[in-house]
């Protein structure tokens, strides 16, 4: 029987990676529908490039929403300078033929989450967790009805990739994670230091390219444009991948070690807003709501996402 699981995201060239990772995968999992959110980009962009990666996975059927414009209490802050001005520069993809959905992608959530046998749905979040936050304030009840969010983002032994505190997904909307990691939903974080491990190396990327199929060519496309800022910065071999590691989690749990732990979210101090304080020694007595993630197996990552790629056209 295959997973049900909403995508939440901001793609955002890894975001379509991910999904690419997701639409490959129909026997373990069921994309009941994809939820834009304001991150990388504006939320417009965010949409319209979520309809593409569905059209270039050959699932126009996906049904896609656009959730929130901007961040529960904070101003939005986005990455341009990493996905480029449209989000999902690199690859040129065909505007988007299927239209949006009308209903509000909170809204998608709830109803979706509240009409569906408790446990049997879980969210992947692949951007700020502002959809999330919003559905658990607006309706309560889906907290005991969620099987799992499993969400890229965070960082600690990493520390911070848009601030040396934080990551950028917590960074953008940190009261909306805090919503997330206070509701009692099981969770499992992808966090930088995992994705940090996950390294698109020139080899990588070149047996990717040399699948021959046009969703190749694509993901090699956007992942050489938007690998550029992070070379640049980290100077490793290989531009991190971060948000198919949610996909891979869930199709490869064993690709990845961690433990269940306390987290807990900045959201007062400035100079630290938005880090992910994990407590992975277990000093406090805070309740262990999270199982973070921390270290991840590369070249089984990349085995199953070159494998799963080939399967599309
Ligand atoms: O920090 C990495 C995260 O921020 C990824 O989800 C990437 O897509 C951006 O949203
Ligand atoms: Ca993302």
């Amino acid at each position: 029987m295959a997973r049900k699981i909403i995508i939440d995201t901001d793609p955002g060239q890894d975001d379509a990676v991910a999904i690419l990772l997701a639409l490959a995968s129909p026997a373990e999992l069921e994309v009941l529908g994809i939820v834009a959110v304001a991150g990388n980009v504006g939320l417009e962009h965010n949409a319209t490039n979520a309809r593409k990666v569905v059209e270039l996975a050959g699932r126009p059927d996906i049904p896609v929403y656009a959730g929130c414009s901007r961040p529960m209490r904070r101003h939005l802050v986005t990455a341009e300078h990493v996905h480029g001005p449209t989000g999902l520069d690199g690859p040129d993809l065909p505007e988007p033929s299927i239209a949006l959905q009308p209903q509000h992608g909170v809204d998608y959530i709830i109803d979706t989450i509240m009409a569906a046998e408790p446990g049997t749905i879980t969210l992947c979040t692949l951007g700020p967790l502002t959809n999330i936050g919003m559905a658990l304030v607006k309706q309560p009840a889906i907290a005991e009805r969620i099987a799992e969010i499993v969400m890229m983002g965070g960082a600690y032994f990493e520390v911070g990739n848009i601030t040396p505190a934080a990551e950028f997904n917590i960074y953008v909307d940190p009261e909306a994670a805090d919503v997330v990691m206070r509701s009692g939903v099981p969770i499992t974080i992808l966090p930088l230091d995992v994705t940090h491990q996950i390294q698109s190396t020139p080899e990588r990327l070149a047996a990717i390219r040399g699948l021959g199929n046009k969703s190749g060519k694509a993901v090699y496309d956007m992942l050489t444009f938007s690998e550029t800022f992070d070379l640049a910065k980290y100077g490793w071999s290989g531009a991190p991948l971060h948000d198919p590691t949610v996909i891979a989690y869930l199709l490869q749990p064993e690709l990845f070690e961690g433990r269940h732990c306390n987290v807990v979210i900045e959201t007062a101090s400035e100079l630290t807003i938005g880090m992910t304080v994990v407590d992975y020694w277990h000093v406090t007595g805070r309740v262990r709501n999270a199982t973070y993630l921390r270290n991840g197996n590369a070249d089984g990552f990349f085995k199953l996402l070159t494998e799963r790629l080939a399967r599309l056209p």
